[in-house]
């Protein structure tokens, strides 16, 4: 049995971590980043690509996905803040971290751990879409569609979801799981967490 690397957390974490259940497996996931990054591959050829990561959630997610691309690529990150609590984004959000590139004529793909309300997809979007790139799509690796609040579509997706909270695979709980290199559910349904 592989170790519970949730130790020393409070005891709430650690039956967090006793009561999380195996969604993905490490085999499953590479498979699915293969197939995307096949197909992404085909479809951005000949393209002036930059990938865009969403810290810190998609940070594992990039490093496979960029690692299985066929293509040339350049890769940046952005950071979002949000105000509001717990899991959930409120609709004001700001870059804490902001891009370094210029992707004017370029085509942006943007790298997502997960939609959730899709607020955070908007907003990128929006404020990348007023630099002049040639291009953006979004690549999720999870798609969680019912909570979504805004109409946001992701041109590839890893796994399409319910409801549910999940952690691994950078996914993180209170910063907490990101390392897991599979996705557990931690929680099924209403997914609004306050620890
Ligand atoms: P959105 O703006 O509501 O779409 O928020 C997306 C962000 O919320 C993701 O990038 C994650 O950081 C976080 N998030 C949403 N659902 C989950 C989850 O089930 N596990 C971990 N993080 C999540
Ligand atoms: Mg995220």
């Amino acid at each position: 049995m592989r170790p519970d690397r949730s130790g020393g957390v409070s005891p709430l974490k650690g039956q967090i971590m006793e009561e999380k259940k195996l969604l993905y497996s490490k085999e499953i996931i590479d498979q699915r980043v293969k197939s995307l990054a096949g197909t992404i591959s085909r479809d951005l050829e000949g393209k002036d690509v930059v990938l865009i990561g969403v810290l810190k959630g998609a940070f594992i997610f990039l490093a496979d996905l960029a690692r299985h691309l066929s293509i040339p690529h350049a890769v940046d990150f952005v950071r979002l803040a949000s105000y509001g609590s717990g899991s959930v984004s409120s609709g004001e959000i700001t870059f804490s971290k902001d891009i370094e590139t210029d992707i004017e004529g370029k085509d942006v793909l943007i790298v997502e751990d997960i939609i959730d309300t899709g607020t955070s997809i908007a907003f990128l979007q929006e404020k990348l879409g007023e630099r002049h790139p040639n291009s953006i799509k979004v690549c999720a690796l999870i798609d969680k569609k019912e909570r979504r609040e805004r109409t946001v579509a992701a041109d590839y997706v890893g796994f399409a979801l319910g409801e549910g909270f999940i952690v691994g695979y950078g996914l993180d709980f209170d910063e907490k799981f990101r390392c897991l290199p599979e996705i557990y559910v931690i929680k099924e349904g209403n997914s609004d967490y306050s620890v």
